[in-house]
């Protein structure tokens, strides 16, 4: 199929009409290219899979497939999310794996972040190939590939995924109906095509996920602390109007611990660090102005609620020097 390109007079996409034009136009042109065929996708619950996932349902339904791998190094609830949405609410023919225990043991004892990121997006391949191997039929292969995507591979800035890396004898055809949108835009089509705001808007996270933001060798332990550290900033964040106005806001637990008081006792245990940051572009990064009463209370849940921490440090490095994540 000759490659789509995004028209140079092509308008913005910033209302719900044009989104829903975009739908409609879409809709039509994956029909076509799909026929009665099956459609494989790997739904990460991003923005840009879950837009595709909602897109295809609506064209071809139960002829898509999404497969949803749970690395274990998800945010608190988002398998629990992607399989309300996608599975209860949209009726999608969805398969999830929960393949935790693998992702964890083949991390265990590795602290190189390169060598983490490599294992993570390899072990990914690998489960999802195998549970493309198990299906009878599939002759394509669905990608959330957007504008920026192709434009940065053109660059040299990025490698292109194409065809999510597979292995070789695993040939699909590409349906990337997307692929002309920029970040915004994909917002905009998510909403109209009825995804939740909260996964529609919500903020960047690395695809190796929690794994760099539980520094060094990963245990299960500290993992668990970075998710619920993380689930109590996103919830104060949320209840304090800051969801939406501050780029990107979690927390990273080193593997470090330091003496602490905790019931009388002398408690020796993690810190905890809150990194919130502001940018437009990612390539510079200023840390967020908090107010002082939230982060106290945010300190007083974390030390309180999360097994295992008894400090909390803010992060109060730009990029550079800094960068965002950790590892
Ligand atoms: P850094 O840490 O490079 O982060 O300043 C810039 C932005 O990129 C995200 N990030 C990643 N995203 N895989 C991803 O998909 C990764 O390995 C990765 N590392 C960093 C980071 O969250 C921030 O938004």
């Amino acid at each position: 199929m000759a490659e789509i390109r995004r028209p140079d007079d092509m308008a913005r996409i910033t209302t719900s009409e044009q989104a829903e034009a975009f739908i409609q136009e879409q809709v039509d042109l994956v029909r076509k290219q799909v026929g009665n065929k099956k459609v494989l996708l790997a739904l990460s619950g991003g923005v840009d899979s879950s837009v595709v996932a909602a897109l295809l349902i609506k064209a071809v339904g139960q002829q898509l497939v999404c497969v949803h791998v749970n690395h274990g190094l998800l945010r608190k609830g988002e398998p629990e999310q992607v399989i309300e949405v996608f599975k209860n609410q949209m009726k999608a023919n969805l398969i999830y794996i929960d393949a935790t225990d693998r992702f964890l043991d083949k991390l265990a004892g590795v602290t190189d972040p390169e060598k983490k990121r490599m294992i993570i997006g390899g072990e990914f391949i690998e489960v999802f190939a195998e549970e493309a191997r198990k299906l009878d039929g599939i002759e394509f292969l669905a990608q959330g590939t957007i504008w920026p995507d192709i434009l940065e591979s053109e660059n040299g800035i990025k490698a292109h995924h194409n065809a999510g890396g597979l292995p070789e004898d695993m040939k699909f055809e590409l349906v990337e109906p997307v692929r002309i949108l920029f970040k915004d835009e994909v917002r905009v089509v998510g909403n109209q095509l009825g995804l939740p705001a909260n996964m529609v808007y919500r903020q960047p996270f690395p695809g190796p996920g929690l794994g760099v933001r539980c520094p060094g060798a990963i245990t299960r332990d500290r993992l668990e602390a970075v998710r619920e550290s993380d689930a109590i900033l996103r919830e104060e964040f949320a209840k304090n109007g800051l969801e939406g106005k501050i780029w990107q806001y979690f927390t990273v637990v080193p593997d470090f611990k330091s003496t602490g008081i905790k019931d009388g006792k002398r408690a020796f245990e993690w810190c905890c660090i809150v990194r919130a940051i502001c940018t437009t572009d990612v390539m510079t990064v200023t840390p967020a102005q908090l107010p002082y009463e939230l982060m106290s209370h945010i300190t007083d849940r974390i030390t309180h609620e999360v097994p295992g921490v008894n400090r909390v440090l803010y992060d109060f490095t730009p990029k550079p020097t800094a960068t965002v994540e950790y590892e």
